[in-house]
């Protein structure tokens, strides 16, 4: 059964442990209260003829939680299946396959077998939520944040490791706290919830009130990489894993 961790209680509700309990087997970095959120917004959007939009699919973690929290929708993974030790390519898009049949959403999923920034650009179909987790570095990002222009007004803009990785921080920093189209929500750990709608200075200083939070993941990383375990739990990181 899907539990919160401890610092954070939420309240989960059964219709959303059940959905949790079918991506929680597949490979992924989405932690239970990042699930949750996207499954909430998704649940939000969710009427015959809604699509949702992810950049970076994996192994489908995220793509089966939007999938089954939406049943009336259509969910487009975007995602090339690049190669390499991280995210495993081909192997990673077999997998991917597998887990949409066994969750029995492959019917509302639309896999585009591409790089997000190549298909931007001639992208036309409007869609409702935007999840985005593809490539981290601050260019595709950049990129990235663009395809918001094709949700309607108020419409969410998920963004994982918004706060633990410096390329989508800066890309953040760069386009969406001076922007104008994108207000600060909130968070669930690193993934952060946008709203398109102009942003007010309150949104702006909440977004800003983050920043600590995204140093301190970073210099956990750091640590995490020079094995210095014992400094990451003195900065309360009790895992070998990435803050996420
Ligand atoms: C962090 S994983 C996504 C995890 C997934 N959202 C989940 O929760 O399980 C990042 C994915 O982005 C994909 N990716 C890398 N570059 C990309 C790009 N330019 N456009 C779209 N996806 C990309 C990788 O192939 C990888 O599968």
């Amino acid at each position: 059964m899907a539990k919160p961790a401890a610092q954070n209680q939420v309240h989960l509700p059964a219709d959303f442990e059940q959905v949790f309990a079918v991506a929680e087997p597949i490979g992924g970095w989405l932690t239970v209260e990042q699930a949750f959120l996207l499954y909430r917004q998704a649940r939000a959007v969710d009427r015959p003829g809604a699509v949702i939009v992810e950049i970076g699919s994996h192994q489908g973690r995220s793509t089966v939680v939007l999938a089954l929290a939406a049943p009336d929708s259509t969910v487009i993974a975007v995602d090339p299946f690049v190669d390499g030790a991280m995210f495993g390519g081909l192997g990673t898009k077999e997998k991917f396959e597998a887990n949409l049949q066994r969750a029995k959403v492959t019917d509302r999923v639309e896999l585009v077998q591409a790089k997000s920034t190549d298909r931007r650009q001639a992208w036309e179909r409007p869609f409702e939520l935007l999840y985005i987790d593809g490539k981290h570095d601050y260019w595709t990002v950049t990129d990235d944040l663009k395809w918001a222009t094709h949700l309607p007004e108020g419409g969410s803009v998920l963004i994982h490791d918004a706060f633990s990785s410096i390329g989508v921080t800066l890309g953040l920093l760069r386009w969406v706290l001076p922007g104008t189209q994108l207000r600060y929500v909130g968070r669930a750990g690193s993934l952060a919830h946008f709203e398109k709608r102009r942003p007010s200075l309150a949104d702006r200083a909440r977004f800003i009130r983050q920043l600590p939070w995204w140093v301190r993941n970073v210099a956990i990383k750091v640590l995490l990489r020079l094995r210095l375990y014992p400094l990451a739990r003195l900065a309360g990181h009790h895992d070998k894993a990435d803050p996420y």
